[in-house]
Parts: structure tokens; C-alpha cells; sequence
């Protein structure tokens, strides 16, 4: 198990000599490592277990920092920079030469993004570096949203993780990418589609879910927990599985004779994304055969919210 506490300077010293530490983000923790170190960059890869061809993020202080990481930055790039950073929104961008093939996964693009979360932004403007942050987690499985989901699963790896309490927003950052003429959201997340095209107008939204996607994070199956998950009315669903031991995830209600996890007893689509992660995690640890569950208003958050249910039920 990693050691866990709140000591700045000993997170930076230990990204400093090359290790990995765990960082508490707005949206879910990440694993970090110094970007411009790839032998520290490779340990991440290792860690989880995570495929060459999936690209990191890399996270900066302040937007002043991005520009000598880019060799481009469109119009409307500059305008989503300034409405949502610091924030959940990562920004998929021509590289510049600091970034290496390694992190950027040969593309000729790079993914960036200033986090907004204290303990995180007093620890980046410390740093000589930009930090390298895929969410902690084994590849595949749901994203950690506390400290003590990191310890459960990569603990064994990571020199020490920065506690900073329960995620806020509880999923990860929108990704929207720049790396053709028209702008495209890649990734559904913290920051809803209607926020963004308040800035820059009607975006179009990646709904690939093909095996070789341009992040994998939008592979059909991801942001999966071990139970089988079965999307549906929940009601009809209970029914038909009536002698197996179930657990309903849904939205404002709780269902007779099955183990409940409830997302939002008033029907907050903010309080269901912050408790999304950690209902999928809890029933891995109940007595269930198999997870029940049913889509949120296909809205603002519920968007991002259902993307992740179906792609955590594809099997
Ligand atoms: O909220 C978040 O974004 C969290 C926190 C820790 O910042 N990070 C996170 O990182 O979710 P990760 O590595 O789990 O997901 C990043 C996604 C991946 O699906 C990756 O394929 C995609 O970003 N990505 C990175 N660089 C890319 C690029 N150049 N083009 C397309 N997709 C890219
Ligand atoms: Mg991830």
C-alpha cells in the first residue's frame, strides 16, 4: 500500500526524482509523473497496465504554460481556454517538440489541461515540469474518485498519493480536439456539450465506439466494473432476473429484495456523476451476481453519465 497524506513537498520531490504520484484532480484522481522524463512516463504505462497507443494528458499550472507544448492554437481553442481553465475540459492540440512520442503516443496531437483543484495547483506551480495524468486505475476499469480507490488497486505501485478528499465532479474531463479544421468532442465528460457550445457554437460529437477509436478511452468496453452490468427499465429487468442476486444502480429510487445503490435521491444530475464511480466500485464488494441499471436524462451531465453506463455494460 502507498503511502497517503497531504505533503506537497514530498509529492514534488518524488516527481522530481522520477517516481509517481497519485493527484487529486476536480474530476477523478490521475497517476502523475513528470512529462518530460520518459523513463518516468513509461512507469505510468506500466502501472496500469495501459497500451502504448493510448496517449496521456498533460497537465499544466496556468494556460500561460501551454504554448511552448503547442505548434498551434486555433481561435476557438483560445476562446474554451478562457470560458472553462482551470477545469474539466482537455484540449486535444498540434504538438510542439516538448512533448515526446511516448506521452503523445507518436500522434502528431497532444492532450492538455489545467486542472482546477487547490492542493494539485499548488503542487504543479512548484514544479520545473509538467505532469503526465492518466486516471489512476487499471486500464479498463472505473476511474478512482478517492484516494482510497487508488490505494485498493494501485497502491503497490505508486510512491505516494496526494490526498485531496472525494472528487467534485466525479468523472473525468470533456476532451474536446483540435487536430482537424472543425473542433469535435472526443470524450463526453465534466463539462456538458451545451456549456462548450455556448463558446464555439454547434460541435460535433465522436459516437465511435470502434475498437481502434482515437481515444480509447471511447473503446466500447471502458470505465468497466467486474459485475456484469444490464442496462434497461429496471422494474421489467428485476422481474426477469428474480432468482439471481441483484443490485440496481439507479437514479432516485430503490427497489425491493435487491441490493440499492440510489445516485441521487432528488434527481441531482450533479450529485449522480460525483457518485456514479464509486456505486459501480461499491457493488464489486456486495453480494450481487449482477448490476441493474437504467439512463439518466439524456442532458447536461446525463450525457456524459450514460456514456459511461453503456460502455461499462458492453461486454
Ligand atoms: O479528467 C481527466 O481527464 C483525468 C484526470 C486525471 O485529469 N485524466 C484522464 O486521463 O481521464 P486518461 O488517460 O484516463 O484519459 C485520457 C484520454 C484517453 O482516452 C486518451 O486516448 C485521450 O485522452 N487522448 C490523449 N491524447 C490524445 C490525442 N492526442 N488524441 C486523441 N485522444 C487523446
Ligand atoms: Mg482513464
Amino acid at each position: 500500500m502507498a503511502k497517503i497524506g497531504t505533503d506537497i513537498s514530498l509529492a514534488a520531490d518524488i516527481l522530481k526524482s522520477g517516481g509517481l504520484v497519485a493527484i487529486p484532480t476536480e474530476t477523478v484522481y490521475g497517476l502523475a509523473a513528470n512529462a518530460f522524463d520518459d523513463t518516468a512516463v513509461a512507469k505510468v504505462f506500466r502501472a496500469k497496465n495501459r497500451p502504448s497507443f493510448d496517449p496521456l494528458i498533460t497537465h499544466i499550472a496556468e494556460s500561460e504554460a501551454l504554448l511552448p507544448l503547442v505548434s498551434q492554437l486555433p481561435d476557438k481553442a483560445k476562446l474554451l481556454i478562457e470560458g472553462f481553465w482551470p477545469g474539466p475540459l482537455t484540449l486535444v492540440l498540434p504538438k510542439s517538440e516538448k512533448i515526446s512520442a511516448l506521452v503523445s503516443s507518436d500522434l502528431p496531437t497532444a492532450a492538455f489541461r489545467v486542472p482546477r483543484h487547490p492542493l494539485l495547483h499548488q503542487l504543479l506551480t512548484g514544479l520545473p515540469f509538467p505532469i503526465v495524468a492518466p486516471s489512476a486505475n487499471p486500464f479498463g476499469y472505473v476511474s478512482p474518485t478517492s484516494a482510497e480507490h487508488v490505494n485498493a488497486q494501485l497502491g503497490d505501485q505508486i510512491d505516494y498519493i496526494l490526498d485531496g478528499g472525494p472528487t467534485k465532479i466525479g468523472l473525468e474531463s470533456t476532451i474536446v480536439s483540435f487536430a482537424h479544421e472543425t473542433p469535435e468532442i472526443l470524450r463526453l465528460g465534466g463539462l456538458t456539450t451545451e456549456e462548450i457550445e455556448t463558446v464555439i457554437g454547434s460541435v460535433r460529437v465522436n459516437k465511435s465506439s470502434s475498437s481502434r477509436p482515437s481515444a480509447p478511452g471511447m473503446l466500447s468496453s471502458h470505465y468497466s466494473p467486474s459485475k456484469k452490468l444490464i442496462l434497461g427499465d429496471i422494474p421489467s429487468l428485476v422481474k426477469k432476473y428474480g432468482n439471481q442476486k441483484k443490485g440496481v444502480l439507479s437514479f432516485t429510487e430503490k427497489y425491493p429484495s435487491c441490493v440499492n445503490f440510489v445516485l441521487s435521491e432528488s434527481g441531482s444530475l450533479t450529485e449522480a456523476a460525483t457518485k456514479l464511480f464509486s456505486g459501480l466500485r461499491w457493488f464489486d464488494s456486495q453480494d450481487v451476481e449482477l448490476i441493474l441499471a437504467e439512463l439518466l436524462p439524456e442532458e447536461g451531465l446525463g450525457r456524459a453519465i450514460n456514456d459511461r453506463l453503456r460502455r461499462a455494460s458492453f461486454k
